[in-house]
C-alpha cells in the first residue's frame, strides 16, 4: 500500500518551461519504476499500469492495485523492437510481418515467452508472453527511461471500465499506486487486439484498436474467437481474460438491438416504468439517435457518433463512468454496427451487459 500518488503532469502544453516539466516527470517516474513501484501511463489506447516486467515483486504490487485475479496474465510493453528479444523467442513469420505493419500501435501478440527473463506472474503460468509497442510518445520516453520492459494492463480496478483519463486512474487507484503520468486523454480509447498467430492463422483473442479486417489485409486467415470460448477448456488458442467480468458500470447495463426508431420507443417506455418505480435509469446513444431521448426519465449519454466509429471508441469508457456519477441503477445501450472498430465496440458492451441482451423484432 502507497500512501501518496505522485502525479505528473507531461502534457505538452505550451507554458514555458514544458519540455523540462515533462523530462523531468518521466526521469522520476521512471526511477520509481527501476525501484519496484507501479506507475501508471498513458498509451494510445488507455493507461497502463506499468511495473518492471522482470520483477515479480513489482509484478505483485499490480495485481494488488488491480484486484485482479492471479490467473490473468499481463501484456508487456516494448519501446523498440531490440527488446523483443528479451523476453520472447523469434517470431513466426505472419507475426513477424504484423509487427511491421501495426507496431508501434494498438496490437498486441501473443509469442512463446523467455520465461527466464520475465516474472513468472506476468504470464501467470502460460508458456507465451502478450507483447505489445505502444504508438505514443509518453508511453515509449517511459519506457526507455525504466530501462525495462513494462508489464502494464489497463490502469482500473479489476471489472471497471478501462481509464481513458488520468482522473480516471486517480478515481481508482490513488492511494494504491506510486504515480500516475498525465499525459491527457488518451487516442483509440479502447484496448488493443490481442492476436495469437497458429497454424498461419491469425487467432483474435480481444478485438481491438486494430480491426479483423485491417488484420485481413494482411493476411488471409483471421478468425476470431468467440468471447465464451474463453471459458470452454477444449478451444485453443484463448486469453484468459476474456472469461471475467469487465468494463461495467456500477448500474446494471442492458443492451438493446434492432431498427433505430423501435429501440429508442421500447428503450424510453421501459425506462419509464422503471423511474416511476423510483429507479435511476440512463441510456447511451449516438449522436444519429440522440434527439428520440428529448423526453428520457434520467441521465442520456451521447457517445460520438455512428458516422464516425472511432469518435464512439474514444468516448466509451468515459460514458460508462458518467452513468456512475449520476449514480445510474438501470443503463439501456444501443447497439453499434459492428464492421471494423465497432467489433470492438460491441465486445465491451456485450462483457458490460453480462447477459442482459434484448433484439427488437
Ligand atoms: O491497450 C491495451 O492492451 C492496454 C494498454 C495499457 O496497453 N492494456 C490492456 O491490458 O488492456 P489488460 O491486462 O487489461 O488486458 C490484457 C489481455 C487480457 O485479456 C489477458 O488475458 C490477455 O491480454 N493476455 C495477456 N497475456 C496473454 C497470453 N500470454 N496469452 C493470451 N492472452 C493473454
Ligand atoms: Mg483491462
Amino acid at each position: 500500500m502507497v500512501n501518496e500518488t505522485r502525479i505528473w503532469n507531461v502534457q505538452q502544453d505550451e507554458d514555458e518551461g514544458a519540455d523540462n516539466r515533462v523530462e523531468v516527470g518521466l526521469r522520476e517516474a521512471g526511477r520509481l519504476l527501476r525501484a519496484g513501484e507501479v506507475v501508471a501511463f498513458p498509451t494510445e489506447t488507455v493507461y497502463g499500469l506499468g511495473a518492471d516486467a522482470r520483477s515479480s515483486d513489482a509484478v505483485e504490487k499490480v495485481y494488488a492495485a488491480k484486484g485482479r485475479p492471479a490467473d490473468n496474465p499481463l501484456i508487456v510493453h516494448i519501446a523498440e523492437l531490440v527488446q523483443l528479444d528479451e523476453i520472447a523467442e523469434p517470431p513466426d513469420d505472419v507475426s513477424a510481418r504484423l509487427m511491421a505493419r501495426y507496431w508501434p500501435g494498438p496490437l498486441t501478440i501473443v509469442l512463446p515467452a523467455k520465461l527466464s527473463a520475465l516474472s513468472p506472474l506476468v504470464t501467470a503460468g502460460l508458456a507465451t508472453v502478450a507483447v505489445r509497442m505502444p504508438d505514443h510518445p509518453i508511453a515509449r520516453r517511459l519506457i526507455a527511461a525504466a530501462g525495462c520492459p513494462l508489464a502494464g494492463p489497463s490502469a482500473n480496478r479489476s471489472g471497471r471500465p478501462s481509464p481513458t483519463r488520468a482522473e480516471h486512474v486517480v478515481h481508482d487507484l490513488a492511494g494504491a499506486i506510486a504515480g500516475v503520468v498525465d499525459g491527457g486523454p488518451t487516442g483509440v480509447g479502447l484496448e488493443s487486439t490481442v492476436v495469437e498467430v497458429n497454424d498461419d492463422c491469425i487467432y483474435v483473442l480481444r478485438p481491438g484498436g486494430i480491426s479483423a479486417e485491417q488484420l485481413h489485409e494482411l493476411h488471409p486467415r483471421v478468425e476470431t474467437v468467440a468471447p465464451d470460448a474463453a471459458t470452454d477448456p477444449t478451444a485453443a488458442p484463448r486469453s484468459p481474460g476474456m472469461k471475467y467480468a469487465h468494463y461495467a458500470p456500477r448500474g446494471a447495463l442492458a443492451l438493446v438491438a434492432g431498427p433505430p426508431e423501435r429501440t429508442a420507443s421500447y428503450i424510453v417506455e421501459a425506462a419509464a416504468k422503471e423511474a416511476a418505480r423510483g429507479r435511476r435509469v440512463g441510456v447511451l446513444t449516438y449522436a444519429e439517435n440522440a434527439e428520440r431521448y428529448a423526453a428520457f426519465p434520467g441521465t442520456v449519454q451521447v457517445c460520438g457518433s455512428l458516422a464516425d466509429p472511432a469518435s464512439t471508441a474514444r468516448g466509451l469508457y468515459d460514458s460508462l463512468r458518467a452513468f456512475d456519477e449520476h449514480a445510474a441503477e438501470l443503463i439501456y445501450a444501443e447497439a453499434y454496427p459492428e464492421h471494423g472498430i465497432g467489433a470492438a465496440i460491441m465486445n465491451r458492451l456485450r462483457k458490460a451487459a453480462a447477459g442482459r441482451i434484448h433484439t427488437i423484432g
